[in-house]
């Protein structure tokens, strides 16, 4: 299956700062099975990103996107509006998941707004921006995604054909 990651990050966009958090998504997925499709880091834009998911979605380029960062509350955190821009039917279970484990880890998770949900054949799932933050929500959601992912794609969607 074919997986998108979506950096959302000023900084990294800018050069100003490594990032982390996307690479790590890469090779948790890889070491999964999936394979990456496209790495993108983009501004904290919601236009950008918005229109980013849409593409990849509408073009079955990837049956799951994986964002990174924007969840939070800075001023420029934009991440799940753009998600929830996009998304036609929502899956709160996954974030709702993602915090309540997180939360036995570090009371901090309650402050990411992440959000998820499915547009056409494609998942989208935010993730917090941090590599320690990505790698533990990652980790806790990756085993059951492939079930979820199955029933969405059922036998119709060209973005789970195998390379
Ligand atoms: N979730 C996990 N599992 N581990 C963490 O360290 N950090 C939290 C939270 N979620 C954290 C976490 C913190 S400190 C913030 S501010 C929010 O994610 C939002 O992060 P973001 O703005 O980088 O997306």
């Amino acid at each position: 299956m074919k997986v998108a990651v979506i950096t959302s990050s000023d900084s990294g966009y800018k050069g100003e700062r490594q990032d982390l958090s996307g690479p790590l998504i890469q090779e948790m997925v890889t070491e999964a099975g999936y394979v990456v499709e496209k790495a993108l880091l983009l501004p904290d834009d919601r236009q950008m990103l918005k229109e980013a998911m849409t593409r990849i979605a509408d073009n079955e380029e990837a049956c799951l996107i994986l964002t990174t960062g924007g969840t939070g509350f800075s001023q420029r955190d934009c991440m799940p509006e753009a998600t929830m821009d996009v998304v036609e039917r929502p899956v709160p279970g996954i974030p709702e998941a993602i915090r309540a484990y997180s939360m036995t880890i570090t009371k901090r998770a309650m402050l990411s707004r992440a959000a998820a949900g499915i547009r056409k054949n494609t998942l989208i799932i935010n993730l917090p921006g941090s590599p320690k933050a990505v790698r533990e929500s990652l980790e806790y959601i990756l085993p059951e995604l492939k079930h979820g992912l199955e029933i969405l794609l059922g036998e119709t969607s060209n973005c789970a054909r195998r390379e």
